[in-house]
């Protein structure tokens, strides 16, 4: 195993808080502390296809100011899988090769590639084809890696989505209101139910467990017969219609299917079965691009500098995870294998229940 002299660093899958965070924190360690170069990689695996490949010099420097700022001073894209990768003509190509030469070209050591799972998959299955050495850091907003007890930007995530609650509140209690308020999260109910609990929602729904309109109309009434004039739901994008079905939007570019749409369902429902008026908002990628909380900092510090020290010690195909405290790292199969939905029996769900908060039947 030769010296290692300069590593990249590229950010794949959806942008979230605290990605800046962990590059800075590589910077750090990688540069100033072990006298490597650290190359910055575009637009995750497309600026290692791109000729010449699109990589800038990262230092203490260039990276300090992006500590506060959401995003990724790297560009990341949630598109173009690079073994079905769309040509111009149309055609789709595997561009597998391109992204190791691309590697070689930039005369790299080794890479570390921050994403959830499919990203960290993808680069997985690059990495074993071009024998490259790749360490993982988990980042996503769903924290639905199940090795990691925390995902980096989950937490800033939720803490938009509570501040929503807290001003939703007000409004609600003011007009007597049903407000209802959509958050992401993909397949994974984590932030409606963090969020919902933190910001004392009356109802939570997510797609592990499942509801009825009725049994929402009566957790409203139930209230209204409490005396109080309003109610707070968060619902996760990805709960069902009643009939099970998904609620979707028009692509707009995207290459998978967008959730979104199930608050104004069930906003339409619940005004039609009782006497309630509703209002949805849709939280959106506001969820992503907020100032990252000082969790998503903090975990940002603790797995970039744990990121290098794997490189370091030569130890590659791991992922590094939060576990009982600490950094543990973990092989990236291992981390691709265990997905992580909302225990429908876990202390959370019981703590909703707990507080008198309707999450279904
Ligand atoms: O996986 C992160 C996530 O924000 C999901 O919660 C959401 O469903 C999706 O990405 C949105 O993706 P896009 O940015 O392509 O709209």
């Amino acid at each position: 195993m030769g010296a290692t002299r300069r590593i990249g660093i590229l950010t794949s899958g959806g942008d979230c808080a605290g990605l800046n965070a962990v590059i800075r924190a590589v910077v750090h360690s990688a540069s100033d502390r072990h006298g490597w170069e650290v190359l910055g990689i575009r637009q995750a695996t497309q600026g290692l296809m791109a000729r010449p490949p699109e990589a800038i010099l990262l230092t203490s420097e260039k990276v300090n100011p992006y500590l506060m700022a959401g995003g990724t001073m790297l560009g990341t894209t949630n598109k173009g899988n690079p073994f079905a990768f769309p040509m111009p003509d149309g055609s789709l190509r595997d561009r597998a090769q391109d992204i190791i030469d691309g590697y070689h070209l930039l005369g790299l050591d080794a890479l570390i590639g921050i994403g959830g799972d499919g990203s960290l998959a993808i680069l997985q299955r690059i990495a074993q084809q071009g024998n490259l050495n790749l360490v993982g850091i988990p980042k996503t907003i769903d924290n639905d890696v199940g090795v990691t007890e925390v995902s980096v930007g989950f937490d800033t995530a939720v803490q938009v989505a509570t501040e929503a609650l807290d001003r939703l509140h007000f409004t609600a209690a003011s007009h007597s209101r049903v407000m209802i308020l959509e958050v992401m999260g993909r397949d994974a109910g984590h932030i409606a139910m963090s969020a919902g609990i933190a910001g004392g929602a009356d109802i939570i729904l997510i797609p592990e467990i499942s509801y009825t309109v009725d049994g929402i109309c009566q957790a409203i009434k139930k209230r209204q017969e409490q005396g109080k004039n309003y109610c707070l739901m968060i619902v996760a994008e990805a709960v069902r219609t009643e009939d099970g079905s998904p609620v979707t939007l028009p692509n707009t570019g995207a290459e998978e299917c967008r959730l979104g749409g199930i608050g104004q369902y069930l906003s339409e429902r619940i005004c039609n079965q009782m006497d309630a008026e509703t209002r949805v908002t849709v939280l959106g990628h506001t969820q992503r691009g907020a100032t990252p909380s000082h969790l998503d900092r903090l975990m940002g510090a603790v797995f970039g500098v744990a990121a290098v020290e794997l490189i370091a010690k030569g130890q590659y195909d791991h992922v590094v995870t939060w576990q009982k405290r600490r950094v543990v790292s973990v092989p990236i199969s291992e981390a691709i294998a265990r997905y992580a939905a909302v225990n429908p029996t876990g202390t959370l769900v019981n703590t909703a229940r707990g507080l008198g908060i309707y999450l279904g039947d």
